[in-house]
């Protein structure tokens, strides 16, 4: 069995991580990382059945630690173990501890939940989903703002066995219509609104717009978490208030033992097709990845105040706000509101006055606020910080840059963690007390992960340093997701049949001479738009909902702040004119069918597109031309009609 050759890597010329961090850290040598990796790789069953012990509390012991492999798809994590994941995350840890830290849209609204108090509510609404009817295994959705209730909704789903279904709350009715059709959710928790930047989201409004469609006939019950408490239709049968529906609860609820591989939860995320997939964890595995990672990525340790400021809707906010830093006992702060309000000091005033000591965020947040430059950061004392984190797209070296000296005074480690809805937490990163830093780099594996680059071509396994392919991981880990909810034969052709006998991420990759990992970017219809995954495909049928649009193609064009942002090409119906108007109705469909986040930055209404001759886009030459690059097109000899390359390039030269 191959492990990593990181022999090297200390000696590069990485940025060594800064003294304090490694002092008491969890991990605090490259030797030791490499020990136990080694040991992660070479006796998995040892290594992680030691971390199970460790980490999580078990009704009942596992018979194996693990069986099965990618090619069938059933992977199991502890098969016959029991255990509950909000016993683990709530009973279990010191009921006057603060377990919550949560900061409200207003910086005045600050609330400190103790372990005590979050399990009290847990409990309360757990019985109050067993009284609207809920059992083991049916599904619940969760449309809530950033909120102690969110976390409570989902606690009290895996507290019964019912199976969550986090919907962002950015998203539109259409989106959380379909999201609920297709998981066949019974309940929906939602808040009468949202509040984001003192902007006002309708929450119970979008719910019942989306609950409306005759094919969204299985919620029987509505339960509404009164966040601004302004009135909001309610539905006579349907609809009731949180605190009305938990205030006749007791705050006990027994916790059910849950199989090791029973579903936890869905998250839907975007694929290379039209339809957003269900991406289903399971209980064991997940959970101890979720504690593992929180625990040595963010070198967390008793007394830390830590803050991941991602939404719940999204799988950071899963793993790395609620159930790993629950799991660990630690304080997590949840916070409801944007980086820029009231203004740009925000993530630092709060470091400030909560004293936090690791900070997770994605670089487009980053990038948004080195524009307001480095005042509003240095008028706040940021001492207490310790670790920084970095997630969801590559970080560009100018933004790391500023992360480490302006944010982190170069006394904090960053890590730059890579890792996917499916991965259910951090597989490639830096260790915080340990590995050498170069800016860029999600660096190296994380305990028992086994990266391998291939050539995307011939699948082959590219070995030793220096070498540039698709990333793929090798052997299953406790995260990893193990079906599409509803649709096991996309699960495997998704990610296991693309290269035989191995994890395929979706990612380009290079490993450097010195075995550090470089993630390059999707290889697949994938756009990573602020950090938020979205499908070409999507973007696509939105488009065409709209009357006047035939035909869309949609890539991802390079945006200074979010990564990337959409640029869409429309083919239009006869009889419509291309305006601002038309554009701006074309805009308004993706909204309303996918949520505000997935607007395009520019539509160009075009005669055609460059097709192969089997009708196939060819999108490379779309993103040259989008991208001011058509003096590279590349061979377009294969079109069905060349001529029509020029065409769209004159036609982007006019609309810029
Ligand atoms: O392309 C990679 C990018 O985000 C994708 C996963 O998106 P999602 O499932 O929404 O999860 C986001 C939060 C984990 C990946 O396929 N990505 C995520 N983290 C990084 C990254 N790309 C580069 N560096 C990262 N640290």
């Amino acid at each position: 069995m191959k492990t990593v050759d990181v022999s090297a890597a200390a000696a590069a010329e990485a940025v060594p991580v800064p003294a304090r961090c490694s002092k008491g850290a969890w991990v605090s040598t490259m030797a030791q990382y490499k020990t136990m990796y080694d040991k992660s790789i070479m006796s998995p069953d040892a290594f992680f059945s030691e971390q199970a012990k460790k980490m999580l509390t078990w009704m009942h012991p596992y018979d194996a630690v693990m069986s099965g492999g990618f090619a069938e798809g059933d992977v199991a994590w502890f098969p016959g173990g029991r255990l509950n994941v909000s016993a683990n995350c709530l009973d279990r840890h010191p009921a006057d501890r603060v377990a919550i830290i949560w900061e409200g849209d207003e910086p005045t609204d600050v609330r400190h939940v103790t372990y005590g108090e979050a399990l009290r509510e847990t409990c309360r609404m757990a019985n109050a989903l067993l009284a609207a009817g809920v059992q083991k295994g049916d599904r619940v959705a969760i449309y809530m703002p950033m909120v102690p209730e969110a976390a409570y909704a989902m606690l009290a789903c895996t507290r019964i066995g019912a199976i969550h279904s986090v919907v962002f709350a950015g998203f539109s009715a259409e989106a959380l219509r379909a999201r609920i059709v297709d998981a066949q959710c019974k309940v929906v928790i939602t808040a009468d609104q949202g509040l984001r930047g003192g902007k006002v989201i309708p929450l119970k409004a979008t719910v019942d717009e989306a609950l409306h469609h005759d094919d969204c006939t299985c919620v029987s019950r509505v339960l509404v978490h009164r966040r601004t408490g302004r009135p909001v239709p309610m539905k006579e049968h349907r609809d009731e208030f949180l605190d009305a529906a938990c205030g006749k609860q007791r705050p006990v609820c027994p916790a059910v033992p849950m199989d090791a591989e029973e579903p936890l939860f869905l998250l839907y995320t975007s694929g290379s097709t039209g339809k957003p997939k269900g991406v289903m964890h399971t209980t064991g595995g997940y959970l101890l990845w979720a504690a593992m990672t929180h625990h040595y990525v963010f070198d967390y340790r008793q007394g830390d105040v830590y803050a991941c400021v991602a939404d719940i809707g999204w799988v950071t906010g899963h793993s790395y706000i609620v159930y790993g830093p629950l799991a660990n006992g630690g304080t997590t702060l949840m916070f409801e509101s944007l980086p820029t309000y009231p203004n740009a000091s925000r993530y630092w005033d709060m470091v400030e006055r909560h004293k936090i000591t690791q900070f997770y965020t994605a670089p487009t947040a980053i990038r948004a606020l080195m524009k307001a430059g480095s005042e509003p950061v240095k008028k706040h004392d940021r001492s207490s910080l310790r670790v920084l984190g970095s997630v969801g797209e590559p970080i560009n070296p100018e933004a790391w840059k500023w992360y480490f000296e302006e944010v982190g005074d170069k006394q904090c480690a960053i890590v730059d963690t890579f890792w996917q809805t499916e991965t259910g937490g951090h597989v490639l990163t830096g260790l915080p007390g340990c590995t050498p830093m170069k800016p860029g780099a999600a660096s190296l594996p994380f305990f028992g992960v086994q990266p391998v680059v291939l050539d995307p071509a011939t699948g082959a396994e590219m070995s030793g340093n220096g070498v540039e392919g698709v990333l793929a991981i090798g052997r299953p880990w406790p995260g990893l997701a193990r079906s599409i909810y509803g649709d096991h034969g996309r699960y495997l052709e998704t990610y296991m049949k693309p290269y035989p006998h191995f994890y395929f991420t979706g990612d380009g990759c290079r490993r450097d001479e010195e075995g550090y990992f470089w993630i390059t970017g999707r290889v697949d219809d994938v756009l990573n738009v602020s950090g938020h995954r979205l499908g070409t495909a999507e973007v696509e049928s939105a488009l065409v909902t709209h009357p006047a649009c035939v035909e869309a193609a949609v890539v991802g064009v390079p945006h200074d702040i979010k990564g990337v942002g959409i640029f869409a090409y429309c083919i239009l119906a006869d009889g419509y004119e291309e305006s601002a108007e038309l554009v701006g109705e074309l805009k308004g469909a993706v909204r309303t069918h996918i949520g505000g986040i997935a607007t395009p930055e520019a539509i160009v209404c075009v005669p055609g597109l460059p097709k192969t001759r089997s009708g196939k886009i060819m999108r490379r030459i779309l993103r040259k031309i989008a991208c001011d690059e058509s003096d590279a097109l590349g061979d377009t000899s294969t079109l069905a009609d060349p001529a029509i390359v020029q065409i769209l390039i004159d036609k982007v030269a006019q609309a810029k």
